[in-house]
This record gives structure tokens, C-alpha cells and sequence, in this order.
């Protein structure tokens, strides 16, 4: 399937139906996730533990891999044996040597091939080839990133929303697990995508949310692979305290809403920050990871960051209810609010752009 999308809003058509619920182009979407930046976790991931074993995007990239850290050191390693390709580790644990549990191996947390049994007079045994390969990781304050096929360093993906969002001590916010959840979505990861990319459903899809923003100042930016959302919030409800020397000074912020390319949002609210990982299982199931990372606990019960749970199921409704039409052998391709859906077709952009 071709991608055409205009460069121009006013005459361009939204992305064909297929593209929503075809399991051929669903399969074909695996190079591009796999050259994406995926966040993972933080470092915390690893303060009780010194493995974490995990899986890249699974369901789309399907790699299994492996945190580790020895002497204060992270690192990134695949989590398949180089023998015969068992699954190293299944779970988190403490532990000096990683063992395969199917043949023995043994390797260094650093992972380094230390030993294994039965194989003497094998040639050329061990080299390079039979250590655990490194998957890049690349963290932005104490976030970790990695990639199956590093395209681009983290830093450029990040480069508008690490600049705008710099004064923030993100290092500082706490990772906290009861407020963080997965959300089941009976819909394209996609379609998801499109709807968090405009403010333009919120007057009818979140009347709630409608209260407390100024919608007729929603502003909408598509730069770098990144989309930004800003929500003015009214007067009298949580807003940013933003630096003197700062280009939002002055303005009443209650959200900045980053999309980063392809699949990832952050969400930054006077409380703190919600990432939203959304990741594709099939063509019609999407499972959404919140992560939620808590600076002013008393700022959470108000405005544009309260209720996000209420929000997201309002969501979900309307998505799921799209995934249904768009299947219908009547409905093809939209035209955009060149107002109100900058967000959409720039992403829709990017699909044309990196979808081969
Ligand atoms: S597959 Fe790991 S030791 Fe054989
Ligand atoms: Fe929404």
C-alpha cells in the first residue's frame, strides 16, 4: 500500500482505511518499530535487582533482552543464549553470572561468555560471536531508551522536548507503580495515535477535560518526529511555574503533550509526568503502558492532570468505535481541519515517510 499524504493540509486526505486493520501492513510495520527508540523504564529498574530481563515492544519487535549492572554500570544485552537460542533469564534477580538453564552456558553480567560445558575441541571456541550482543540504549535524565537498529542517536529524537522542558528536575520525579497501569484497547495503535494528536475532540469526547482548558488557545506544533500539544489551562486551575527566561513565561500552561515518533507520548503536567508507551499487538489490539513519575503529589486532584483515567477510557470509547468504521466498505479517506488537525497529518507524514 502507498502512503500519499499531502504536504499541504488543505488538500491532503487522511491515510487509507486499510492501513488501520490490514495484517499485511500491520507485519510490514516491523522494520520501522525496530529502528524506533522505545522507552523502557528508569534506572530504578535496577536498584533492588542487578538483571532485568524484558521485551522489546512485544508483539511487533518481539526482542527479548536484557538489563544489567555491574560496578554502577548499565547495559543493554540481548537475552538469547548464543548457543542454541534458549531465553537467558525470565525473570529479575540478583545474580553474578547469567546461566542458560538449557545447556549450561555461563556468562559475565557484562556479558561476556565465561563458560561451558562439553565442548572441548570445538575450533576457535570461544570468540567474539559467542558473547551476548549489546542492543543500544541511550537514557535522557534517568529514563532509559533502546533501539533494535539504532538509526539516531536518542538525543535528536528528544532534542525539542529536552529543550523546551530542560528546567524540569524529570531526574528527581518518582517512578510510582500504583498509579501506573496498561490499558487494553480494542483498536489500532495508529488510530490511537491520531486521536491523541488533536485537541479537536475534546469539546465533545471529554466534556470534564473541556472545563478546565482554554480551547480556543490549544496550540499544536509538528517539529524534529515529534508532535507538541500545549493546553492553556482557565484561570484558577494548576498551571506550570515556569522560569522568567523561559519562552512560556507568562502563560498559563496545564499541559505540554509530546508525541514522539512512533508511538510514545509524555505527558507533562504541574504534577509530574505521565508516559504513555502505546504498543501494537495485532492489527485491531493495542495495549497503552502508563508510566506515571510524581514531582508535586498536591498538585495531582486539579486540573488538566487529574482525571487522566476517566480521560483515557473516554478515549478508548471513541477509538474503539472508529476502529468499527473504519473497516466499513463506504469510508476510505477523511480530509483535515487545517486548524485542528496539524498533529494527524504530520503524523501521517512520518507514516509516509518511514513506512516502506
Ligand atoms: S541454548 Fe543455552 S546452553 Fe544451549
Ligand atoms: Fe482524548
Amino acid at each position: 500500500m502507498k502512503i500519499d499524504i499531502d504536504a499541504d493540509i488543505r488538500k491532503a486526505k487522511t491515510i487509507p482505511s486499510k492501513f488501520y486493520h490490514s495484517l499485511k501492513i500491520y507485519k510490514k510495520l516491523k522494520t520501522l518499530f525496530a529502528r524506533s527508540w522505545q522507552f523502557i523504564g528508569d534506572a530504578n529498574l535496577l536498584e533492588n535487582n542487578n538483571v532485568h530481563p524484558g521485551i522489546l515492544l512485544d508483539g511487533m519487535v518481539d526482542e527479548p533482552y536484557l538489563l544489567t549492572k555491574d560496578k554502577g554500570k548499565i547495559r543493554c544485552l540481548s537475552n538469547v543464549c548464543t548457543h542454541r537460542g534458549n531465553i537467558l533469564c525470565s525473570e529479575s534477580c540478583e545474580s553474578k553470572t547469567l546461566v542458560c538453564g538449557y545447556h549450561g552456558r555461563q556468562f559475565e553480567i557484562d556479558g561476556s561468555m565465561k563458560f561451558m560445558p562439553e565442548f572441548e575441541n570445538v575450533t576457535n571456541f570461544p570468540n567474539k560471536e559467542d558473547n551476548l550482543p549489546v542492543i543500544e540504549m541511550e537514557a535522557w535524565k534517568n529514563l532509559i531508551f533502546i533501539t533494535n537498529e539504532k538509526k539516531c542517536n536518542l538525543s535528536e529524537l528528544i532534542a525539542p522536548m529536552a529543550k523546551r522542558l530542560d528546567w524540569l528536575p524529570v531526574g528527581e520525579f518518582q517512578y510510582k507503580p500504583e498509579l501506573s497501569r496498561t490499558y487494553k484497547v480494542n483498536a489500532n495503535w495508529a488510530l490511537y495515535c491520531d486521536n491523541y494528536l488533536e485537541g479537536f475532540h475534546i469539546p465533545f469526547v471529554h466534556k470534564g477535560l473541556n472545563k478546565e482548558l482554554e480551547y480556543e488557545n490549544y496550540s499544536t506544533q509538528g517539529i524534529d518526529n515529534t508532535v507538541l500539544q500545549i493546553g492553556i489551562g482557565k484561570d484558577g486551575e494548576n498551571a506550570f511555574d515556569i522560569p522568567h527566561d523561559h519562552e512560556d513565561y507568562g502563560k498559563n500552561i496545564a499541559a505540554y503533550y509530546f508525541f514522539l515518533f512512533p508511538n510514545m507520548m509524555f505527558n507533562f503536567y504541574p504534577w509530574g509526568l505521565s508516559i504513555n508507551v502505546v504498543k501494537p499487538k495485532s492489527p485491531e489490539y493495542t495495549e497503552i503502558d502508563y508510566f506515571s513519575y510524581v514531582w508535586k503529589e498536591e498538585l495531582m486532584d486539579k486540573g488538566a492532570g487529574a482525571d487522566l483515567d476517566k480521560v483515557e477510557l473516554e478515549d478508548e470509547d471513541i477509538v474503539e468505535s472508529v476502529q468499527k468504521g473504519v473497516k466499513s466498505n463506504f469510508y476510505d479517506r477523511g480530509r483535515y481541519s487545517p486548524k485542528r488537525e496539524i498533529g494527524v497529518h504530520y503524523f501521517h507524514s512520518l507514516l509516509q515517510k518511514y513506512y516502506k
